[in-house]
């Protein structure tokens, strides 16, 4: 089930692979870390790369969350999803100069600066536009996230954000141009973060850095504390929205600023379910058992790219002997694989599997590889549902192409 609709009623109604999810819990996911924050000054900015599907951004912006924009396409979609230009921070490493236009025509409310040259080209651009763009300070503070390599964002050797010495001298420089407005700082040191030291850590030296600034004559207004709370993809405890706002409010509240959170995969990832049909059964010499699904790498990139772990379960339990399986996909990759040496009972062909957590960092990382088209997205809220992104045809995809 997802709340009160059977996941097969829904299957049945608009084909596999499909993902699923609970407008109740991103609700409650949501509140949770606003809750946690309310006793100090702060903006929960919703991170769209997680899943910026309209449908999911509506949701959150009606329950009061602002957006963070990591493309002009994700501006766009804020946009559209009807935040306005004050609700929308722009991070991003390789912003272009057209997206940094459209940033500064908007008036978003902040532009997080990756770098030297990204400065200069944000204060060119708002003085040929007559105008000052609010801009924080993206500090790379040198601090390993003990994530998964591929998502920590903290190191030096990472390519985000301005070493801690460099925003010093940056920061008195650009806080005297005349089209950039030091406004705060920025920091995110990596996602699916399972203990909270480098949290810690982080939001320590971007308040210790603010103290600085501020004595060096560089007033800022606020703190912007990035993204990065993780989540439990195996069942296993992990720190709450609670713990989280325990290990930063002590810490931020020495520097008396506002701050503004970014977080994507805490409020999406267990909000959302890949149901899959499977396709194939077929033993293997060894005893394994290969359960072919129509579900992959295409549909969920994340146990391929980082080596993640899904939980994958029957939808209907009922089903044969308990056999040791990998979940396999349909394309023509050897590691389209969605989970390895899996126990579950023998499914037959035509049975549905539910690939769990799968919120965030899902259905955006979806690709037409093997010209497949992209799966449909639901959106279940209490006996309700809705489709919130119809399948892609063929027709749609080659109506690109000539
Ligand atoms: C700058 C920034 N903010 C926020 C996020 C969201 O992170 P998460 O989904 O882990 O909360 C990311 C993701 O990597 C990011 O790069």
């Amino acid at each position: 089930m997802c709340e009160r609709v059977p996941l097969a009623d829904i299957a049945a109604a608009e084909g596999t692979p499909l993902y699923v999810y609970s407008a109740a819990l991103i609700a409650a996911r949501y509140r949770a870390i606003d809750d946690a924050f309310r006793a100090y000054p702060h903006a929960v900015h919703y991170a769209l790369k997680a899943n910026s599907t309209l449908g999911i951004a509506r949701l959150l912006r009606s329950l009061g969350a602002g957006a963070d924009a990591n493309s002009g396409g994700e501006i766009d979609v804020a946009l559209r999803a009807g935040f306005i230009p004050e609700q929308i921070v722009f991070t991003g490493v390789g912003k272009t100069p057209a997206e940094l236009a459209q940033a500064i025509d908007l008036g978003v409310k902040t532009i997080n600066a990756e770098s030297e040259g990204e400065l200069e080209r944000i204060d060119l651009l708002a003085r040929e536009r007559g105008t000052r763009a609010r801009v924080a300070l993206r500090v790379n503070p040198d601090i390993d996230a003990r994530s998964h390599p591929h998502i920590s964002t903290g190191l030096k050797t990472n390519k985000f954000g301005i070493a801690l010495d460099a925003v010093r001298e940056l920061a008195r420089r650009f806080s005297r141009s005349e089209g950039v407005e030091i406004v705060g700082l920025h920091i995110h040191v990596g996602s699916q973060i399972t203990n909270l030291d480098p949290l810690r850590h982080a939001a320590q030296a971007i308040v210790t850095l603010a103290q600085e600034l501020r004595d060096g004559g560089v007033a800022i207004d606020h703190l912007d504390l990035g993204g990065g709370l993780g989540v439990s993809y195996d069942g296993s405890a992990v720190p709450t929205a609670a713990d989280y706002a325990a290990a930063l409010l002590p810490i931020v509240k020495e520097s008396g600023l506002s701050i503004i959170l970014e977080p994507g995969r805490h409020i999406v990832a267990p909000a959302g379910a890949l149901v899959t049909r499977v396709v194939d059964v077929k033993n293997r010499p060894d005893g394994n058992v290969f359960v072919v699904v129509d579900a992959g790498m295409t549909e969920l990139l994340r146990p391929m790219l980082y080596s993640a772990f899904h939980r994958i379960e029957p939808v209907d339990p009922g089903g044969g002997d308990e056999i040791v399986a990998d979940i396999v996909g349909p394309l023509c990759e050897t590691s389209d694989t969605l989970g390895k040496d899996r126990r579950l009972p023998r499914p037959r062909p035509g049975d549905l599997l539910a690939v769990l957590d799968a919120g965030a960092y899902g259905a955006v990382m979806a690709s037409n590889y093997n010209r497949r088209t992209m799966p449909a997205e639901v959106l279940v809220d209490g006996a309700t549902w809705a489709v919130i992104r119809r399948r892609q045809t063929i027709d749609d995809l080659l109506a690109l192409e000539t």
